[in-house]
């Protein structure tokens, strides 16, 4: 219990390795080291199927490693059960995907309370302020009432965003998010991945082929064969609009 006072890292990787043996034995992830701090936006890029998603899925406690162990906020989590697993995801980790994967029968502010449900913190008057702040925070104020149908597809994935915040998590991690979207919603979706660490010192790890988003982010690290082959600073330094704090 002796947890340290020094600054932990949020998410922590060491010698992370996947390996599926089927047929074929094939190895997804081999021998990450990887710390992620608080407020940092990294993104992760690499060749198709050089284990990006397996490697977030990891991080992100979906999948377990062969060997090794992520930590969050320095506390290790392969000796957990499954249902330790799920409670850990549902209140540390926010997940974006390509695909929005919103409820089509729920309005957005119905989408964005899901997971505050499901971990039952806060009542349903301060779920319903919680949802209506994040949505605001993403641009929908006024779309809250409306169903997944009803809105593009930008503004899906702007909604499934403020869904992956709702329980205040310690990292966001988004595997191809703009990977379903048109130019200019993508660009609507990396400006608000921007602000959420600019504003918000929020901590965003993002899957991408897209260039235009990995030169958005502070940190770059890309994979080759399910291992790092570089791991430095973006392109991005810094934004004009940002708000010092
Ligand atoms: N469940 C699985 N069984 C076998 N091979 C898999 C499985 N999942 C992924 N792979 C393979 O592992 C490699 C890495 O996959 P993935 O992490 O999805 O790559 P990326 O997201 O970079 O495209 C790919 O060669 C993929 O085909
Ligand atoms: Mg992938």
């Amino acid at each position: 219990m002796a947890a340290s006072t020094r600054h932990a890292p949020v998410v922590e990787a060491r010698c992370l390795t996947k390996i599926i043996e089927e047929e074929v034995r094939t190895t997804l992830v081999h021998d990450i080291d990887l710390v992620i701090e608080r407020g940092e936006f990294m993104a992760i890029t690499g060749p198709s199927g050089s284990g990006k998603s397996s490697l977030l899925y990891l991080l992100g406690l979906l999948d377990l490693p062969t060997s090794g162990e992520v930590l969050l906020d320095g506390r290790a989590t392969s000796a957990l059960d499954e249902a330790e697993r799920a409670r850990l995801r549902l209140e540390s980790i926010g997940f974006v995907f390509q695909f929005h994967f919103l409820l089509p029968e729920f309005s957005a502010l119905e989408n964005v309370k899901l997971p505050m449900r499901a971990l039952g913190r806060r009542s349903p008057a301060e779920q319903d302020e919680r949802a209506r702040e994040l949505l605001g925070l993403l641009g929908l104020a006024d779309h809250s009432h409306k169903r997944p149908g009803q809105l593009s597809g930008g503004q899906r994935q702007r909604v499934a965003i403020a869904r992956s915040l709702a329980n205040d998590p310690l990292v966001v991690l988004a595997d191809e998010p703009t990977g379903n979207l048109d130019t200019h919603a993508s660009e609507q979706v990396i400006a608000m991945f921007r602000k959420l660490v600019d504003e918000m010192n929020r901590t965003i790890v993002i899957v991408t082929h897209d260039m235009a988003l990995a030169d958005r982010a502070d940190r770059h690290v890309r994979l080759v064969d399910g291992q790092i082959e570089s791991d430095g600073e973006g392109e991005h330094a810094t934004t004009p609009q940002s708000i010092p704090s």
